[in-house]
């Protein structure tokens, strides 16, 4: 019996297992039902008692020592399962494409808007949404009854003598730029505004404008007209052409809308001009005297003209946009549309 115990000792201290299959296989060998330690204990109920104390000691020792043996060379088989199956990982696989994010089409507009002025010389000036009935209305000349004062389009925060409110145009940048910078002046001012009412497919609560403004002297009507050629043939290519039709604004005299052929049909008539050929972009006008006045410019020393624009109005058109409520619900499928416009 010796003999076979020192025999297995040194048989455990040799193995190996390249599966852990091939570990529980030794498992059951040494230490199963019929395995060679288990019948050894068997054997060990048969011995003389003289020599059952040393024996006894000796089997638990063999039976410990391959128990440990066994678990090792098991745990060794898993890690080295595993380290196979990390290796089989292709390094020189191509990575999952990473979605980048793109600008929203008011903001590509309003950024297209403000180079095209910005390569003409006008600078860029902003002013706060919360406005009082000052800049909004009355230093542009707004008659005391006129209706956009009126509760249906502005949402008033305050009232009183000058109520505050929320600005329905950013012409009140214009007044601004006259209180506080040198002359000549050349901005544009791009920003939110408000207007109270329903929401549809081509009206909204909230849309944005670009207000531009240029006051030097001897500034005409000419110069303003070519301006805004040059920014429609800009912005809607370079065979665009412009009509300007006679309008009104208080804060301009005289005042005009512009429009631009209809960059579908090419000036035929389709849908989107409603046959007309044209597309009204902007409202336009030679700054009124009473306005250069209001801030403190000398009307007889200096002249200037003025537009305004609706940024949405303007995407739509470039993108043939149908429904204004697109830009506002931010739906991935449409704005994904403008990723190559980065
Ligand atoms: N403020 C006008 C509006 O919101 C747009 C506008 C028209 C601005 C004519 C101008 C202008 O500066 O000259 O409808």
């Amino acid at each position: 019996m010796k003999e076979r115990i020192e025999a297995i000792s040194k048989e455990l201290e040799q193995l190996k297992a390249d599966s852990v299959a091939a570990a529980e296989e030794l498992r059951i060998r040494f230490l199963g039902k019929k395995g060679e330690v288990t019948q050894l204990f068997e054997e060990f109920r048969t011995i003389a008692p003289e020599y059952k104390k040393e024996f006894g000691r000796r089997l638990n020792e063999l039976k410990n020592l391959a128990t440990a043996r066994i678990e090792e060379i098991k745990a060794a088989a898993e890690e080295a399962n595993n380290s196979a199956s990390a290796s089989k990982t292709d390094l020189t696989v191509p990575g999952d494409p990473m979605n980048l994010g793109s600008r929203h089409p008011v903001s590509i507009a309003r950024k297209d808007i403000l180079d095209i002025f910005n390569r003409l010389g006008y600078t860029v000036a902003e002013g706060p949404e919360i406005e009082d009935d000052y800049h909004v209305f009355e230093a542009l000349n707004f008659p005391v009854d006129h209706p956009a004062r009126e509760m249906q389009d502005t949402f008033f925060i305050s009232s009183g003598i000058n109520p505050i409110l929320l600005r329905t145009h950013t012409s009140s940048v214009q007044v601004r730029s006259m209180e506080k910078m040198e002359l000549p002046i050349r901005v544009v001012c791009p920003g939110r505004v408000f207007r109270n009412e329903a929401i549809s497919a081509r009206a909204h609560c909230i849309f944005h404008q670009v207000e531009g403004l240029y006051i030097d002297q001897n500034v005409t009507f000419a110069d303003m007209k070519q301006a805004i050629l040059m920014f429609a043939k800009e912005m809607f290519g370079p065979e665009t052409q412009i009509r300007m039709r006679p309008s009104y604004f208080p804060f301009t005299e005289p005042s005009a809308e512009v429009d631009v052929s209809c960059n579908i049909c090419k000036g035929k008539g389709c849908n989107i001009c409603k046959g007309t050929g044209w597309l009204e972009i902007l409202g336009c006008g030679m700054v009124d005297p009473n306005v250069l006045e209001a801030s403190g410019i000398d009307s007889k020393k200096y002249s200037g003209f003025a537009f305004g624009m609706g940024v949405e109005r303007i995407a739509m058109l470039k993108w043939q946009v149908k429904d204004l409520r697109n830009y506002f619900e931010n739906d991935l499928r449409f704005l994904k549309e403008f990723e190559a416009n980065l």
